[in-house]
């Protein structure tokens, strides 16, 4: 969580920083600020709310060719101006932006700091008054600089300026993303490629425990031993309208509606000349010899790797468990003798998948990455990468991600049935086309999706989705979609569960939301639907063609019932949309919410 920019090159930095920022509020919004340096010194802007509200508090009349900024997503201390970065030291001479969690703080601050005055309740002050203390006591700034990162524990991403080093910004990295880019005349920072794109497509990545020494014209990575590190630039294969609303009023919006081109892009994406559907070699081969395999993954991308598990099951025949990241690094499960792990992930960044991926990595055990972001760091560390194809996702509310997930894996299970020589009945290639199609109608039908989320969502306080089998799974996206953005209490739960317990909840008029795609299964989730009805719940059922029944609220095409939640996870989207909107709800950027989740 958190964003980071810089700029130190020969034009006025302001506007670079604060346009950087604006595209890294996906990263946290809860405040931001900047400090720019000229040869009188550094001034600081910083306010607590959004990168607008920065807006309205710098001075513009302010010129400085150097400059850092930060967007927070608050972890130590409440979002509010003292706590918003930039942080300064006591005297005034180091200033300091920080995304990441230091986990020894309170111990650094005791042993070293107990003569410093802290103004903000944040872990990052503790680095800028150290940097200060190893300065004052003889050290250079570089030096002071690389001693703290020595003595840091936990994770950071930090630019820092220094009043009497005008032509400088350091930087440092660990398990925090960070990238440098690089121009003719001046170089940046920033936590995503995406926020300096308006400046430069060249991208320097960084690794962990790395520190840089960024001027106009330089850019000089080292290693914390002070050892140079020689590296090329990349070119960022972003385009800068994919990262622009256009005429949608929200991107939620937009990457919904996009959904049916991605699933085009991925049958493309993973075609061989032959057309036949094709992933590296030694992936299906990494695949295929496993005898179980572990997804592992956070949230949407979660329900994703349960829909996966079938697939791969299903096709491949291959055993999988489906793990969520941030328990399983404490409660590892017995590991078969020759696991492969599958790090689902659309930003690659998640914090909690990568602390199992460096776990499982030291066990010695192969891991393949599925992310939307090439070059992220789960993508960098895992053996193997198998891309999205879903284009920048913007919206905290993970939409065009899960059902690139949800594709890809189905994709890879295929393969991997193949390669496995088993005969799989299902032409994937025609039915993700079908699936395309289908989404396409249900894209389009947002007016009776909006009359859905007018008569069910306007005035409760929960609502329930159930589902068996693949629905089950589906139910569990479609009520994190809703709570996550208009607020609603709402829970995902196997119809058969029901009467274990839940059905206690039911009242007069509680929406129940039940998905019925399942042929197996229509006959038991129409019985739950009956039961919550018999004691007074609001049934909203959504069913697949052929399965229909008179009083289903809506009937999605049919597709290939194994692909079901392609299609059938739209209409949960697109009713959480517009529950959220007539609620007043910031679609986007739901509160306490931040789009990466880089903190444990
Ligand atoms: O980038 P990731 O896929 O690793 O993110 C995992 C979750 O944080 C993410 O899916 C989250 O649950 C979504 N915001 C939900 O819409």
């Amino acid at each position: 969580m958190c964003g980071i920019v810089g700029y130190i090159g020969l034009e006025d930095s302001k506007e670079i920083l604060l346009k950087g920022l604006e595209k890294l509020e996906y990263r946290g919004y809860d405040s931001a600020g900047i400090a720019v340096q000229n040869k009188e010194g550094i001034t600081v802007f910083k306010e607590k709310g959004r990168i607008a509200d920065l807006r309205n508090v710098v001075n513009m009349d302010v010129m400085a060719t150097t400059g850092i900024g930060h967007t927070r997503w608050a972890t130590h201390g409440v979002p509010s101006h003292d706590n918003a970065h930039p942080h300064q030291s006591t005297s005034g001479r180091f200033t300091l932006v920080h995304n990441g969690v230091i986990e020894n703080y309170a111990i650094l601050k005791r042993e070293y700091l107990s003569d410093a005055v802290f103004k903000s309740e944040t872990d990052t002050e503790v680095i800028v008054q150290l940097i200060e203390k190893f300065s004052n006591e003889g050290m250079d700034t570089e030096e002071a600089f690389r001693h703290t990162l020595t003595l840091l524990k936990g994770s950071y991403a930090l630019s820092l300026l220094d009043k009497e080093n005008t032509e400088v910004i350091f930087v440092a990295k660990n398990k925090s993303p960070l990238l440098i880019g690089v121009g003719s005349d001046f170089n940046v920072v920033a936590s995503d490629a995406m926020a300096m794109l308006q400046v430069t497509d060249q991208f320097l990545e960084l690794m962990d425990k790395e520190m840089v020494i960024v001027t106009q014209d330089k850019v000089t990575i080292k290693t914390l031993d002070g050892e140079e590190v020689f590296r090329a630039p990349y070119t960022a294969e972003l385009d800068a309208s994919d990262i622009e609303k256009g005429t949608y009023p929200h991107y939620m919006l937009k990457e919904i509606d996009e959904q049916p081109a991605v699933m085009r892009k991925i049958i493309q994406a993973y075609q061989n000349e032959e057309g036949k559907l094709a992933i590296d070699f030694n992936i299906s081969e990494a695949v295929s010899e496993a005898d179980r395999i572990y997804i592992v993954a956070c949230g949407t991308s979660y329900h994703a790797g349960l829909i996966g598990k079938q697939f791969i099951e299903k096709m491949a025949k291959i055993p999988v468990e489906v793990h969520v990241a941030s328990e399983f690094t404490y409660n590892m499960p017995l590991l078969s003798e020759k696991p492969l792990f599958i790090f689902l992930s659309q930003s690659g960044e998640t914090a909690d998948s990568r602390a199992v991926l460096v776990a499982v990595k030291e066990l010695g055990h192969k891991a393949l990455t599925i992310t939307n972001v090439p070059g992220s760091t789960l993508s960098r560390e895992a053996d193997h990468t198998l891309l999205l194809h879903a284009g920048p996702e913007i919206a905290v509310a993970s939409t065009k991600a899960y059902t690139a997930q949800v594709a890809v894996l189905a994709i890879l299970a295929n393969v991997v049935a193949n390669f496995r020589n088993l005969t799989v009945d299902l032409d994937l290639i025609k039915e993700l086309g079908i699936v395309a199609n289908a989404m396409e109608t249900l894209v389009d039908a947002k007016e009776e999706m909006e009359e859905i989320a007018t008569e069910y969502m306007s005035v409760t306080r929960n609502c329930f989705f159930i589902g068996r089998s693949m629905d089950y799974y589906v139910g569990l996206e479609g009520a994190l979609k809703l709570k996550e953005i208009s607020y609603i209490q709402a829970e995902g739960f196997a119809g058969g569960e029901l009467k274990h317990g839940t059905i206690a909840l039911i009242e007069e008029g509680t929406p129940v939301v039940a998905l019925a795609t399942q042929e197996g299964v229509n006959l038991s989730i129409r019985g739950n639907v009956k039961e919550v009805a018999a004691r007074g719940a609001h049934p909203c059922v959504i069913s697949m063609k052929g399965l229909e029944e008179e009083d289903d609220r809506y009937v999605i095409p049919a597709v290939h019932e194994l692909l079901s939640p392609l299609v059938s996870v739209v209409p949960f989207q697109l009713i959480a949309y517009y529950a959220a909107l007539h609620r007043d709800c910031d679609v986007d950027k739901p509160r306490n919410l931040a789009k990466s989740v880089t903190v444990e």
